[in-house]
């Protein structure tokens, strides 16, 4: 098999590479209990969350980020081998400017690549792959490297029981580049309404205040909003990329949805016809950790070998924006970089 295309045809495009960080402090739902007003049972069984993971008070969204190149490149280390583009997408980047991927960049080995920080929110992982893609495709880079990372526990009020409990830090990075024939990406669909941004809302630095709400330091939410535009969203984004691949839903063999709550999910699943048992979930470990959610879910089913080479993958997820993001994908685990390797030393550069 080759990763190169028939010369003029459109190269296939996938993920080559994948690597996961999550700090290791945990935080369980009894934790919330001890301190605000809310109950361990209450949180489980409203959100599916048990506990997630909280960033060291030095530990900062680049590293996160950092951490997830560094077992990408644990798994591979040829994997970042003509990287030339750098997506962070990220909701809690340690700056506005520098942007975090500029600072990813520069501690992985990636000073001159193309950097800069993408906000979407919780669809974040998936804008990022499509614009990877499409960097690819107009000839502007080579390969990219799109990392989800959030430290979220910083932005959110720890104090405030509607946000707090929902909301975790980790981090995904994976390399977009040439794949076989007939794997890897094969649609996108990706939507935004700020009609909805009165839903979830964070200031920055010079905030302009529409609708006359008051945006603070910390992440805002009106939940009961967010719940209806999700369950909605995900199931509109995931049948139209499936209608538009030319798909149905039996044959999906896997669904990774973006992790925020699991009545959300089960909702989801209902409407684009998907078993919750060809779905991953993983946010009774993890929390919410909003543009990490779905890189860390695949590594998650990759490692345990539910997730194989050829199969078909559906990823959906929404967020800030408010957003959404759906790609279909046919996946392929092999070690391109090494194909890549051998194509060089083939024509010896
Ligand atoms: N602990 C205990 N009770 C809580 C609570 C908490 N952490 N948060 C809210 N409650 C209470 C409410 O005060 C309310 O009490 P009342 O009936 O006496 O007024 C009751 O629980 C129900 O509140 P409601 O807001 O209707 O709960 P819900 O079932 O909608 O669940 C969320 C709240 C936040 C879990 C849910 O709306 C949600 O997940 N929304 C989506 C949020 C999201 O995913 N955001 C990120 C998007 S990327």
């Amino acid at each position: 098999m080759t990763a190169s295309p028939i010369p003029g045809t459109r190269p296939s495009l996938g993920i080559t590479a994948l690597g996961t960080y999550a700090p290791p402090r945990r935080v369980t739902n009894a934790d919330f209990e001890a301190r605000i007003d809310t109950n361990a049972e209450w949180i489980e069984s409203r959100t599916g969350i048990r506990e997630r993971r909280f960033a060291a008070p030095d530990e900062y969204t680049s590293d996160v980020g950092v951490g997830a190149v560094r077992d990408l490149l644990a798994r591979d280390p040829d994997a970042l081998l003509e990287v030339d583009a750098v997506i962070c997408a990220t909701v809690s980047p340690d700056a506005l400017m520098p942007s975090t991927a500029a600072l990813i960049a520069m501690q992985v080995g990636l000073t001159g690549a193309a950097a800069f920080d993408l906000s979407t929110a919780c669809s974040g992982f998936v804008y990022g792959l499509s614009v990877a893609q499409g960097l690819i495709l107009a000839g502007t880079a080579r390969r990219g490297l799109v990392v989800g990372a959030e430290a979220l526990s910083k932005i959110v009020d720890q104090d405030d029981r509607n946000t707090a409990i929902l909301f975790g830090d980790g981090g995904g990075a994976a390399v977009v580049g040439p794949v076989p024939q007939g794997y890897g990406f094969q649609h996108f669909v990706l939507g935004a309404d700020g009609a909805g941004g009165s839903s979830l809302y964070l200031r920055c630095a010079a905030p302009r205040l529409p609708g006359g709400f008051e945006m603070g330091e910390t992440v805002g939410m009106n939940g009961r909003e967010v719940f209806k535009f999700a369950v909605r969203v995900l199931g509109d984004s995931g049948n139209e990329v499936l209608a538009k691949t030319g798909l149905s839903s039996a044959d999906v063999d896997w669904l990774v949805p973006h992790q925020a709550n699991i009545r959300i999910i089960e909702a989801a699943c209902e409407r684009v016809g998907m078993p919750l048992s060809k779905t991953v979930v993983n946010l009774g470990r993890y929390g919410n950790t909003s543009s990490a959610t779905v890189p860390l879910a695949l590594r998650e089913a990759l490692d345990d070998g539910r997730i194989r080479d050829g199969q078909q993958l559906l990823l959906v997820a929404f967020g800030g924006g408010l957003s959404w993001a759906a790609s279909t994908m046919k996946w392929w685990g092999g070690a391109p970089s090494l194909v890549a390797r051998a194509e060089r030393e083939a024509v010896g550069v």
